[in-house]
């Protein structure tokens, strides 16, 4: 069986608790399994990248792998080459394919004709290895996440449809806020609602950020929605996460944001600078994130009987 990762549903709860587990092992122990040794991970990028593309380089070097990376400019995919071919080809050669890319169905397509895992390394509708990365640093920070609120403030984006996939699986309340007219999918909604999700969808920043624990929030238009950015501004500017919002929240309210980031606009730079903030230890845990999620589809992973009991119920990380 081929394990691929294109959103985190899409694998049993167990083994996305146990990548959980496995992360904080692998940073703590500044574990390095050779498990890549003689291994090639093509990773295929049509948007821009830092940490997305570092972090998965790094990482398939530190398990012993070649990263491969490949831009739709100077490849055949720019020509027009059908992906389904790309995936054949690439398995004859490679023994993983890294993808970040617009519509998600490219990424079902090229996991339905690839015979080697397929990671979503961000689409336009998911970016589930950054959320199961922000799950290790909430845990990291509040071990016991039974009841914890978790804010979305803002776009209802690729990043807040991870978050909501993860507020499936793991025990944290999202409250998620929004502009009218930029909720997220509703079908994503109702998924995560029906696998136990604890989830509040509104447009009312105060009311979502009201005892949260954690505030996310993310750039008011992404990757492909630079057109949009002037009248997004507009909509989005009583989103912005500032001193004011922090206060609604817990007393040890901590920031988090996927970066980058633009201050100004969905965040203060106060915010952003401030104490609370922990983006850069999100930004840290890409790297051990990437190497669970390599290493769980290339070789898979054990499951420990009680990693959900661990996770789901609470007990801290050690
Ligand atoms: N957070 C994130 O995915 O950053 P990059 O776009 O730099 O990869
Ligand atoms: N929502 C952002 C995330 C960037 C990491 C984008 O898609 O551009």
């Amino acid at each position: 069986m081929v394990r691929h990762f294109l959103r985190i549903p899409d694998i049993p709860r167990l083994e996305a608790a146990q990548l959980v587990l496995r992360a904080r092992q692998l940073k703590k122990g500044k574990l390095r399994p050779q498990i890549l040794a003689g291994k090639t991970a093509a990773m295929i990028f049509e948007k821009s990248s830092t940490r997305t593309r570092v972090s998965f380089e790094v990482a398939v070097r530190h398990l012993g792998g070649y990263p491969l990376f490949m831009t739709q400019a100077d490849s055949q995919l720019g020509r027009g080459e059908p992906l389904k071919d790309t995936a054949r080809v690439l398995s004859r050669y490679t023994d993983a394919i890294i993808v970040r890319t617009f519509e998600q169905q490219k990424l079902v397509e090229l996991a339905q004709y690839a015979a080697i895992p397929v990671i979503n390394a961000l689409s336009d509708s998911y970016h589930p290895c950054q959320v199961m990365s922000d799950v290790l640093t909430m845990f990291e920070n509040e071990p016991d996440l039974r009841g914890a609120r978790v804010a979305w403030i803002g776009d209802g984006n690729n990043m807040c449809h991870s978050l909501i996939n993860a507020a499936a699986y793991f025990p944290f309340t999202l409250a998620v806020a929004t502009p009218e007219g930029y909720e997220p999918d509703a079908g994503v909604v109702a998924e995560a609602e029906s696998l136990g999700a604890r989830l509040e969808i509104g447009h009312d920043p105060e009311a979502a950020a009201k005892g949260a624990r954690f505030i996310h929030t993310d750039v008011w238009a992404s990757m492909g929605q630079e057109s949009e950015q002037a009248g997004r501004e507009a909509v989005f500017a009583p989103y912005q996460v500032d001193a004011r919002l922090m206060a609604l929240a817990a007393d040890n309210v901590q920031f988090m944001h996927c970066l980058p980031a633009h201050r100004g606009e969905e965040v203060t730079e106060e915010i952003f600078e401030s104490k609370a903030s922990i983006v850069f230890d999100q930004a840290e845990n890409r790297l051990h994130m990437q190497k669970a999620i390599l290493e769980w589809a290339l070789q898979g992973i054990d499951v420990e009987e009680d990693a959900v009991e661990r996770l789901v119920n609470h007990i801290p990380l050690s």
